[in-house]
């Protein structure tokens, strides 16, 4: 029972110069055969894997799952379902109400706000749209009242479509919250028939 009781690495090392002494009389098969019987048939294994569950698999089976994407959805489309969201005279949060995934519920897309059900280390990623000439587009990522990015660009009249994306890591209380913003006199694309504006979140 002795053999029980000693680290994983020591038995590894034992094992191995045995396995060294017994490669000469080519019976290493044999060797290890014998070693994992051993270790089945001990009295131990139940208990030792009673003690694995409990200390990895359970912690993290318990874990609360919060996962979310929500596409952005324009007022009204064109006859391929695109349009635009903005310009605006004030700043207005950006609502992504078509919801593909919102496991926990902590997106809300009747008011486009993610708020963290449990406190940990969060990753947000956003991916913009556009189509437009001589405009400002782009977005802003906020946390509570906090502006942690923002993408920006000024479409002239040549180049009028384009993509854009970030992402980040946030470290988050129980209550805060991220959403999207759409600064002042911006805008952006999006349609109704392709999820080409996108919000997602998730718990690490
Ligand atoms: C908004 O969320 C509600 C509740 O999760 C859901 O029933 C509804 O289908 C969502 N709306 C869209 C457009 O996905
Ligand atoms: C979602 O947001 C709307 C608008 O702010 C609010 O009325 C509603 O209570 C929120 N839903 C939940 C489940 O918090």
């Amino acid at each position: 029972m002795l053999i029980m009781k000693t680290p994983g690495a020591v038995l590894l090392l034992l094992w191995l110069g045995l396995l060294v002494g017994a490669s000469e009389s080519g019976d290493i098969d044999l060797l290890v055969q014998k070693y994992i019987r051993t270790e089945l048939e001990s009295e131990n294994v139940e208990s030792r894997l009673q003690a694995i569950v409990e200390t990895t698999l359970l912690p993290f089976k318990q874990r609360r799952a919060v996962a979310f994407t929500a596409a952005l959805q324009p007022p009204s489309g064109d006859k391929d379902g695109y349009g635009h969201i903005g310009p605006f005279s004030e700043e207005v949060t950006l609502i992504h109400q078509k919801v593909l995934t919102n496991v926990g519920e902590a997106y809300n897309n009747t008011s486009g706000v993610f708020t963290a059900p449990v406190s940990g280390v969060y990753f947000f990623t956003f991916t913009t749209y556009s189509w437009v000439k001589n405009k400002n587009i782009g977005v802003k990522l906020m946390k509570n009242n906090d502006e942690v990015l923002l993408i920006w660009e000024n479409q002239d009249s040549g180049d009028n479509e384009d993509y854009a994306s970030n992402s980040v890591v946030l470290e988050l209380e129980v209550g805060d919250t991220v959403y999207m913003r759409l600064p002042e006199g911006f805008c952006v694309g999006a349609s109704i028939r392709a999820n080409i504006h996108t919000f997602s979140g998730f718990l690490l």
